[in-house]
Parts: C-alpha cells; structure tokens; sequence
C-alpha cells in the first residue's frame, strides 16, 4: 500500500514509503527535508512505553504538519476529517503517516515495544490544539467556506 487516500479533502493525510538502504549488516533508512519530509523539521518527538489499553490523541491541529513513524512495534491512527474516519495501522519503520490538513486524530492499539516517532513543523504551541471534537468541526465548516470562495 504506498498511497492511502481516502480522506475527504485529498491532500489531507497520506502514506509515504521510505527507501531502505539495507546491506547484510541490516537495515537503514534516512529522512531528509525537502526531499522526504515536505516542511521543515522543527520538533522531533516520541511516544514509547504507552501502557496496555491507552489512547492519546484526540485532538487536531491548526497548523501543524507532521509525518508519524512507527520505528518499533505498532499503533493505530483514527483520521477524521470532520465527515467521515478512517484507520491507519502503523507498523513498518519504512512507512510515515504525513498529516497536513485539519484532520482530527486518535492513536489506539500500541504494541507493548510501539516507538512511534513524530516529525513535527513547528515548536509545540499548545495554541495550535483543537481538543474539542464539536470545535474542530467548526473550523472543518470555516475551512470549507473560505476555501469556496
Ligand atoms: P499530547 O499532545 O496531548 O499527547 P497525545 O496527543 O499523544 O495524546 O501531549 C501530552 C503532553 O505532553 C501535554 O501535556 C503536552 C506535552 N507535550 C510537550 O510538552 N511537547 C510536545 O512536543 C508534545 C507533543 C507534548
């Protein structure tokens, strides 16, 4: 599966496939701005250790953009652009989740080793969250009317 786009609004999320330079010593993959990561990288942050039974997220963004990286184990995304959902298993370091676009996410089912590293597009800005589900399909509705016209 390279691309998965079932989202409303096309561009709004999407399955990248990162080459792997393996060798018999094993298995590389890099991660270069500009040429794999479409924004530049201001934060790098992760998420391990998430206990059995645990779901985070449950928020979206205004503008950050970020692309998700199972590195070890496995998790999965719920996407949500305000009008329908949809589920990403994460589970392969060569594969990264791009979010750009104003999509409501929840991470559920880690594996007891899940690494799931996040590139992110800007400083952590608690401002940038949308954590209310009923705001954020206000700002879907708001998108949308500016984007009419
Ligand atoms: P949060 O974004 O709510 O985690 P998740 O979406 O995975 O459930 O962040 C959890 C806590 O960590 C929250 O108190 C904010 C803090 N945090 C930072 O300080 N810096 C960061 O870059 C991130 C992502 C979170």
């Amino acid at each position: 599966m390279k691309f998965l786009l079932k989202g409303k609004r096309m561009e709004d999320y999407k399955l990248i496939d990162f080459q792997i330079l393996g060798d018999e010593r094993g298995s590389l993959i890099a991660i270069e701005q500009g040429y794999d990561v479409p924004f530049d990288i201001k934060r790098v942050y992760y998420i391990f250790d998430t206990k059995d039974g645990v779901n985070r997220g449950f928020h979206a963004h205004i503008n950050l953009k970020q692309i998700c990286i199972a590195v070890k184990g496995s998790c999965i995304f719920v996407l949500d652009d305000g009008y329908k959902r949809e589920e990403i298993k994460l589970a392969n370091p060569n594969q990264g989740l791009l979010i750009e676009g104003l999509i409501w996410r929840e991470m559920k089912d880690f594996s007891p080793n899940c690494i799931l590293v996040v590139l992110a597009s800007e400083h952590y800005s608690e401002n940038d969250y949308i954590r209310d589900y009923n705001k954020f399909k206000e700002f879907v509705i708001e998108k949308e009317k500016t984007e009419k016209y």
